[in-house]
């Protein structure tokens, strides 16, 4: 066992809030705000996790289960598991393993990996860290050129799906993001700096890995034709810059011949109009609770897309997942998959690689676990007959 993996075994890390004071204490509070945080009150961050209560199981007792299955389908990738790893954009501000570690610990455990666009490793670097799917999650900053250049990229490094990510029209207001200065750190100048290097300072371990990292990342994956790769900008301005219509869906569609996910979806209309774009799934997604606080959690809107789409395509949900109990009542209520956004990261920033084979490895004990307690021989099985849902849901 290495060191960073002894820092996140049992019983330091039990389960996934376990691993939030560690990180808390590694990476300075600019860093673990960015993470933890989300949009003005941050009533639709907490709301995402809190919903599940509102979701209780009805398990049947007594029945044996010699093997229990977690494998699932999605987009016609197998997977050992029914989560994947949703795009954490700023990775490896957490870590400097960053999206490559993620990557890896993803494919060592059977699950796709989706890299964000704002990431700091080459898309080819990370590709070829996971041994499994590798999904690329694609935002227009820098351009329909850009765009068209990281497509093109993530087909020839061998990408499996393409995921357009479209509740971003501007950013959501990440208060803490504004008090912490995060924009002075990433973008300003060193005079702007100044006020708030002393929390840097404060987390010497982590400022020495991030400067022999080579300090702040660029942004790889963005190349603007003619003028070279985006430097990391300020989160605000890049998601400005990054709006993507149904116009662009459609562009975007023809130029990726291979699937597509739709992640941001919260409603019936656009859970259709994700359909008729040719969307092969879609994600329901309030993008955790950090874009426009107020919408409902994302497992509250759930129904409303299950229903609509009527089992044509496929349907992932993401948002507020931190025990393997949440999967199994994501799938219950009708979603195929997961994605998990802060249950991984905050392994990455604890711990690097360790950290997020940890967080993997949690969830599926969890998992497995649920599924015995339930008397449910499969995630597959999983319906709504092991939920009482309320009824004003449907
Ligand atoms: C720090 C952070 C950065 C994120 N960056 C992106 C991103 O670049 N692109 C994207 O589509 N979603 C991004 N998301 C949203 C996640 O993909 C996912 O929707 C969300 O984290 C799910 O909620 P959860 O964190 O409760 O699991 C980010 C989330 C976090 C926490």
């Amino acid at each position: 066992m290495t060191r960073a993996s002894r820092s996140v075994a049992s019983p330091r890390v039990v389960c996934i809030e376990d691993f939030r004071p560690i990180a808390r204490r590694r990476i300075p509070k600019s860093v673990f705000d960015y993470l933890d945080g989300g949009a003005e009150g941050e009533v639709t961050l907490r709301e995402n996790c809190r919903v599940f209560n509102d979701v209780t199981f009805r398990p049947r007792h007594a029945v044996a289960i010699a093997e229990c299955g977690l494998c699932t389908t999605v987009l016609g990738f197998s997977l050992s598991l029914p989560f994947l790893l949703a795009p954490v954009g700023y990775s490896r501000l957490m870590h400097p393993g960053g999206e490559v570690a993620a990557a890896r610990a993803a494919g060592k455990a059977g699950t796709p990996y989706i890299l964000s666009t704002i990431s700091g490793h080459k898309l080819e670097d990370v590709r070829r860290a996971s041994s499994g799917p590798v999904f690329y999650q694609l935002y227009l900053m820098g351009g329909r050129g850009a765009a068209e250049a990281s497509i093109e990229r993530a087909r020839a490094a061998g990408f499996n799906a393409l995921v357009v990510t479209i509740d971003t029209p501007v950013a959501g207001i990440r208060e803490r993001d504004y008090r912490n200065g995060m924009k002075e750190l990433v973008s300003g100048s060193v005079f702007e700096k100044i006020p708030y290097l002393p929390q840097l300072l404060s987390r010497p371990g982590w400022l020495a890995s991030y400067l022999l990292d080579g300090g702040l990342p660029g942004l790889p994956n963005v190349v603007i034709p003619g003028k070279g790769p985006m430097p990391l900008v300020d989160i605000n301005a890049a998601l400005a810059e990054s709006a993507v219509t149904w116009a662009d869906l459609r562009w975007i569609r023809d130029l990726w011949k291979g699937p597509i996910v739709v992640k941001g979806v919260l409603t019936a209309d656009d859970a259709r109009r994700s359909m008729d774009e040719g969307a092969a799934a879609i994600s329901v997604s309030n993008h955790g609770g950090r874009q426009l606080d107020g919408v409902p959690a994302s497992l509250r809107a759930l129904p409303e897309v299950v229903k609509a789409v009527n089992g044509q395509i496929e349907i992932l949900m993401d948002g507020g997942i931190r025990r393997g109990t949440d999967v199994a009542k994501a799938l219950c209520m009708g979603a195929r998959g997961v994605l998990c956004g802060r249950a991984y990261a905050y392994g990455l920033a604890a711990a690097g690689e360790a950290g997020v084979d940890r967080a993997i490895q949690i969830l599926r004990t969890d998992l497995e676990r649920t599924l015995r307690l339930l008397g449910c021989p499969s995630v597959n099985a999983l319906d709504r007959s092991y939920v009482n849902v309320p009824k004003d849901w449907d």
